[in-house]
């Protein structure tokens, strides 16, 4: 996959785009799909967002191309080296003023709905990821500007985490959903859980769909849908309803 693959190239004529992103990956492929359906396609197609897939590799000055070596002081396990990191994210700096360098990894701050929405609104977002034990610190040291876990858990690498930042951010731009409001109802954005939803067929095999959503009365439906919200919100995610209630 060349690098800038799942880069709208259509775009620039009409300065469109609202962000950019760019993604630092060994493993380019990985990325691929994420940007090739559905949401995150219509919005590189429709040129509001650009993503860059970047492979490491290809900058590495290193005769056998490698990315990785021993950790200094010995230990199991391969470290992502400085280099080639360095002279992409050089490449790139050169190209666009980034907001942010941010890195993958689980002992970054915990992401959340006000982070995506915050990045939502910058305008160059680069994002490295990681892999084998990590990349040498002297790059969060000195390149990277914020660093984003995705949960407490350890993944392989960085790239499901990137999509996984890349989604939230993306889908949170005006004109990348269809329904404008429809992210602003999603779950998180008042600390709140979003309330149960159906369709068709009111009544499946004896499992019915509310009565008061086919009533036609949309205030009800409303207050039915905020108090599902709150309720929801206080048995699953105490903390969050806890946090509302003072916010
Ligand atoms: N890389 C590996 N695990 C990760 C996590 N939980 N969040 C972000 N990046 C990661």
């Amino acid at each position: 996959m060349s690098s800038s693959s799942a880069t709208n190239q259509n775009t620039h004529s009409f300065n469109l785009t609202s962000l950019r992103i760019d993604i630092l990956t060994v493993l380019p492929r990985l990325l691929e799909s994420p940007f090739a359906d559905s949401i995150l396609k219509r919005a590189i197609d429709k040129g509001i967002v650009e993503v860059g897939i970047h492979d490491i590799r290809a900058y590495s000055k290193d005769k056998h191309q490698k990315v990785d070596d021993y950790a200094f002081g010995g230990g199991a396990g391969m470290v992502m080296t400085i280099q080639p990191i360095h002279d992409c994210i050089d490449a790139l700096k050169a190209e666009h003023e980034y907001d942010e360098i941010i890195y993958m990894t689980p002992d970054g701050e915990q992401l959340n709905q006000q982070i995506s929405n915050e990045l939502s609104m910058k305008k160059n977002i680069m994002i490295l990821c990681g892999h084998y034990k990590g990349v040498d610190q002297r790059v969060r040291d000195h390149l990277v500007t914020r660093e984003i876990s995705i949960g407490d858990y350890v993944l392989s690498g960085g790239e499901l985490a990137a999509a996984v930042l890349s989604d939230s951010i993306i889908r949170l731009i005006p004109g990348v959903l269809n329904d404008e409001t429809s992210a602003l109802s999603d779950s998180f954005q008042d600390d709140l859980l979003a309330p149960p939803v159906y369709t068709r067929p009111a009544d499946y095999k004896g499992w019915s769909v509310p009565d008061i959503l086919k009533s036609g009365n949309l205030k009800k439906i409303e207050d039915w849908r905020f108090e599902q919200s709150l309720s929801r919100t206080k048995e699953r995610r105490p903390d969050l309803y806890e946090r509302g209630k003072k916010g």
